[in-house]
């Protein structure tokens, strides 16, 4: 590319992009290149045609006996002047100029395109929008999601390199990592049998930058894994993946945020505020997920005391009462949106749902006779309910009236991701180890089992693992995971203990990660990361509800990238190579 007098976008073919041309070009001679978005013919001698290229459109006046059609790629080298009196357009921002004396050079014909290569296509099946990404790509809205992927990119990377973090290549043909996911596997031809795998994160190679001395690492990272795919999953996707030495929680918190706020601000023009922090407790206990959404209210309310005395065979005894309150749904919600409800709430492992609608003097409810006056008078003030509302209530175990609870608030207030206001959100001190696994009886590993025990813990290891508290965090912006963390554990004896808790003996430890594991008997500092998914972080500042539109390849919900055609069947002699042989299909 030249960079001439008209600027960094001017190259030997063209002076301008289409989308930049203004009031102040008029009696300029320019060239612009692009595609033909749309003719029209305009009179006996004259035809329209709106030019495209990625920054926008520019309507130019040329002859009309010119063979130019839709998507055909020209050149057009013309005079710009401005529009006649009453044909401006101020909907588009070339809308006040055009080009005329138009000499027209056509550098490529078209076949007709399978879609309209404007907003209509949004309205496409988007499988044909994905079969065709080239002309998908070509799109006002797809070229600014690639444009804001790219400053998200940029900013983040600027704001690691000015904290002083190092940027680190790890491999993409590494073992087995314990971190949860189902893993893409990468058979070995020298030794058949064998195989790699890609990596579900850079973190056992980033964990051991640390013992290397590295100090402070970062890289953009590619992660594989074969997970279901939903609209914030990828099978690949792409981290901003961090970790630094001889830190706590604060430095790790505040070197992440002021990347990510960064890039928030190189995308919307305006830095965030500060991000706030809540402990996983407060998050379950308030909003009833672990990903709390911050944007609206129907926060959980604890009424267990207001029922301590009740007669009600439903919540007498239970661990926790908890209720939400939706505000003026009383008439709205119809029996059979309350029985869906109830349902719902079932699914997700409640015994029951007790709905009351809040009415002058009382509830509106199947179950208002199991309710005293005073717990009803009690149970307005804790909530502050009033007539209108609807009021919903689970007792059960705490974990599930907050998980229930957390859910419903969630399916009926909760806004489209991408909307705005943005509310980020930490969410510290999880649980080291989240339920109990049923086959081996052990508990699971909240994050990774490399994750660091909270000081004041340690010694529940063995005796209450449940309620050790780690410190893990994650960053959550709008109800949407945006990254996890940890301070890990660099001393040997206690990762052997925790290794225990979760039934791994030494002997499997040292089989399974010997490798990762006797670096730390050399002397590994005291560290700690994070890694947080840009693709998530990319949709959501650029407006979009799934992550598939700020992917420039993406793959369908079932996997399959349309575009190429893959995944592929191979030959057997490749197969019988890498020494595979595959069972017949079951279907
Ligand atoms: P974790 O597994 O929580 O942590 O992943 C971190 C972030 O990566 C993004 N992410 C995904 N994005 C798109 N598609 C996916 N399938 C997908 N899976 C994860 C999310 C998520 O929050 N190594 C640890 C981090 C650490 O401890 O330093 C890790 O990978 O935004
Ligand atoms: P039952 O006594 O099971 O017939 O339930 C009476 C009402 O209380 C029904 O509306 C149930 O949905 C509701 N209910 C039962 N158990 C619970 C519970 N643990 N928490 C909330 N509501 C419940």
């Amino acid at each position: 590319m030249t960079n001439n007098e008209y600027g960094r976008h001017a190259t030997s073919m063209r002076t301008h992009l289409c989308g930049d041309l203004r009031t102040g070009d008029i009696g300029t001679t320019v060239s612009v290149c692009g595609w033909v978005a749309r003719r029209r013919e305009h009179g006996e001698h004259l035809a329209f045609v709106d030019l495209r290229d990625h920054s926008g459109i520019i309507q130019c006046v040329i002859d009309n006996s010119v063979d130019v059609r839709s998507e055909y790629v020209i050149r057009i080298t013309g005079v710009v002047r401005a529009r006649p009196e009453g044909t401006t357009n101020l909907n588009v921002a070339t809308g006040e100029v055009e080009v005329g004396e138009c000499i027209v050079e056509v550098l490529r014909s078209a076949d007709p395109p399978p879609f309209a290569v404007d907003e209509r296509a949004d309205g496409v099946d988007e499988n044909v929008r994905l079969q065709h990404r080239y002309l998908d790509l070509r799109r006002q809205r797809m070229q600014r999601n690639l444009r804001v992927r790219a400053s998200v990119n940029s900013a983040v990377r600027e704001a690691m390199e000015r904290q002083g973090f190092v940027e680190v290549e790890t491999p993409m043909l590494v073992p087995s990592t314990p971190e949860g996911a189902r893993e893409f596997l990468v058979p070995s031809r020298k030794s058949p049998g064998s195989f790699y795998a890609l990596p579900q994160s850079p973190q056992l190679f980033k964990q051991l930058l640390m013992v290397g001395g590295t100090d402070r690492y970062y890289q953009i990272a590619r992660c594989l894994r074969d997970e279901d795919l939903r609209a914030d999953r990828q099978y690949e996707f792409m981290q901003l993946d961090m970790e630094m030495s001889f830190v706590t929680q604060d430095d790790v918190l505040a070197a992440v945020g002021e990347a990510v706020l960064s890039a928030a601000e190189a995308v919307l023009g305006e830095r965030p505020p500060e991000i706030e922090r809540i402990t996983w407790h407060e998050a379950m206990n308030r909003f009833g997920v672990d990903k709390p959404d911050l944007r609206f209210g129907m926060e959980l309310v604890d009424v267990t005391d207001v029922f301590s005395q009740t007669e009600f065979k439903a919540f007498a005894g239970a661990e926790a009462i908890k209720a939400i309150v939706v505000p003026n749904a009383a008439s709205e919600y119809g029996r059979n949106q309350l029985d869906r409800l109830t349902d719902r709430a079932k699914s997700i492992g409640a015994k029951g749902l007790v709905w009351l609608k809040v009415i002058d003097g009382g509830f509106d409810s199947p179950v208002a006779k199991f309710i005293s006056e005073s717990e009803g008078t009690e149970l307005r003030a804790a909530t502050s309910a009033s007539a209108g509302d609807l009021v919903l209530i689970v007792a059960d175990n705490w974990m599930t009236t907050c998980e229930v609870l957390g859910t419903l608030r969630n399916d009926i207030g909760r806004p489209p991701v991408h909307q705005g206001p943005y509310r980020y959100v930490w969410v510290v001190e999880f649980p080291l180890f989240v339920g109990v696994d049923q086959a081996t009886g052990r508990p699971k590993p909240g994050h990774h089992p490399f994750t660091r025990p909270h000081a004041d813990d340690v010694d529940l290891i063995e005796s209450d693992p449940l309620s050790v508290r780690s410190i893990a965090y994650d960053l959550v912006l709008n109800g949407w995971e945006l990254g996890s963390g940890s301070i890990r554990i660099h001393e040997p004896e206690l990762q052997r203990r925790v290794f225990a808790a979760l039934g791994i003996s030494q002997e499997e430890a040292d089989r399974k990660f010997g490798f990762f594991l006797r670096p730390f008997d050399y002397g590994a500092p005291p560290h700690g990361g994070f890694a947080f998914g840009l693709d998530r972080l990319t949709a959501i500042l650029a407006g979009e509800e799934n992550i598939r539109e700020v992917i420039a390849y993406p793959k369908t919900q079932s996997g399959a990238d349309l575009m190429t055609n893959s995944p592929l069947e191979v030959d057997i002699a490749i197969l019988s190579e890498l020494g595979i042989r595959t069972l017949p299909k079951v279907d």
